[in-house]
């Protein structure tokens, strides 16, 4: 019987319980495969923390936001007990065959590395911001989506009440998909996205003409997005060397600038975690669902170093270098398309 290890790692995202439950039903039942879950991400591979996970285990785990297996950034080469010959080795120990990774582009970049190295290994790719490659949508995505443009809806309305402009700041740091699908549905005046500048002039000037006929002006940025003249300001490196914003983001760099150039009231609003947290919506919960029985196919046919992904409406299987090869940012014609009907 072959024995799999699962484990979730980086930012957490709803829909990451559907796949482990998906998996282990459809492994357990169709290949008779043995799960055990990792805890906290590749810490839990590391120092070989493991726990059963069986079918009792995931009942009813398939609308639970989080992960029950706990998540971090925690690298598997880091700390003495890190490096592919220490997992190895550790794995051996467990009596652990195949190792699942379920995670962002760190994930994929560490699985890859690991699969060169001898592991045998398969991925399962997530992130809310949809910014991986080989995929058309990761599960996530349509629940910040839907929690964004509930919060543009709300925000509209007080807008509305107090004639002011309204920003709401959302996650993407290197990407605005996000941004770009919420303040679609939100019927927002303005989206601005890290892949492309606007200036500070075009922003107020869209601001303004929505006040001219009348209506409360409405920004949704990116927390990603710069200003083309002050490039990273607002933002600081964290712990794990990625870019955070400082208080405020850029949210709230853009608010009181917007309302001392155009004489609007304006406010601003971060989302913030609350994008991450929570029940995924049923497309995600579909779409993970899949994810996590397909994967165990992979393992069935020892398709090592590669994960699953969405084509079209088809699971399909990719290497983790082809999805690796690039950063899925918002093209600039579906920006463009937005853009002619801003203000
Ligand atoms: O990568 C997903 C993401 O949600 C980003 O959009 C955001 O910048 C980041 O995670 C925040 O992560 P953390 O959990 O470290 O605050």
């Amino acid at each position: 019987m072959t024995r799999v290890g699962i484990l979730t790692s980086g930012g957490d995202c709803p829909g990451l319980n559907a796949v482990i439950r998906g998996a282990v039903l459809k492994g357990t039942t169709v290949h008779g495969q043995e799960f055990v879950g990792f805890r906290d991400g590749w810490r839990g591979l590391v120092e070989g923390d493991v726990m059963e996970l069986d079918r009792p285990t995931v009942r009813g785990l398939s609308h639970q936001g989080g992960t029950i297996l706990g998540t971090s950034r925690f690298g598997p080469y880091q700390g003495p007990s890190g490096g592919s010959e220490n997992i190895a080795r550790t794995l051996e120990r467990l009596g652990i065959d195949a190792v699942i990774a379920i995670g962002g582009e760190g994930t994929a970049a560490a699985s890859q590395r690991l699969y060169d190295e001898g592991i045998r290994i398969v991925g399962v790719p997530k992130t809310i911001d949809n910014d991986l490659d080989q995929t058309d949508y990761t599960f996530g995505f349509d629940t910040a989506v839907e929690v964004a443009t509930e919060a543009i809806d709300r925000l509209r309305t007080t807008g509305n009440s107090h004639k002011r402009c309204m920003v709401l700041e959302v996650m993407g740091r290197g990407a605005g998909w996000i941004a770009l699908h919420s303040g679609t549905a939100g019927g927002a005046h303005a989206i601005l996205i890290p892949e492309f500048p606007e200036s500070i002039e075009q922003i107020c000037a869209w601001v303004a003409s929505v006040r001219e006929r009348g209506r409360s002006p409405m920004v949704v940025v990116a927390e990603g997005f710069t200003l083309p003249d002050m490039t990273h300001a607002h933002s600081t490196k964290g712990l794990d060397g990625f870019d955070r914003p400082r208080l405020g983001g850029i949210g709230e760099v853009l608010a009181p600038i917007i309302e001392e150039r155009t004489g609007i009231e304006t406010r601003a609003t971060v989302l913030g975690h609350i994008q991450r947290g929570g029940v995924p919506t049923a497309f995600d919960r579909v779409l993970a669902t899949r994810l996590g029985m397909a994967v165990t196919d992979l393992v069935d046919r020892q398709e090592w170093g590669n994960m699953v992904a969405l084509h079209g409406t088809d699971i399909v299987s990719v290497h983790f270098d082809e999805a690796l090869a690039d950063h899925k940012t918002v093209p600039v014609e579906r920006y463009q398309e937005m853009r002619v009907i801003f203000g």
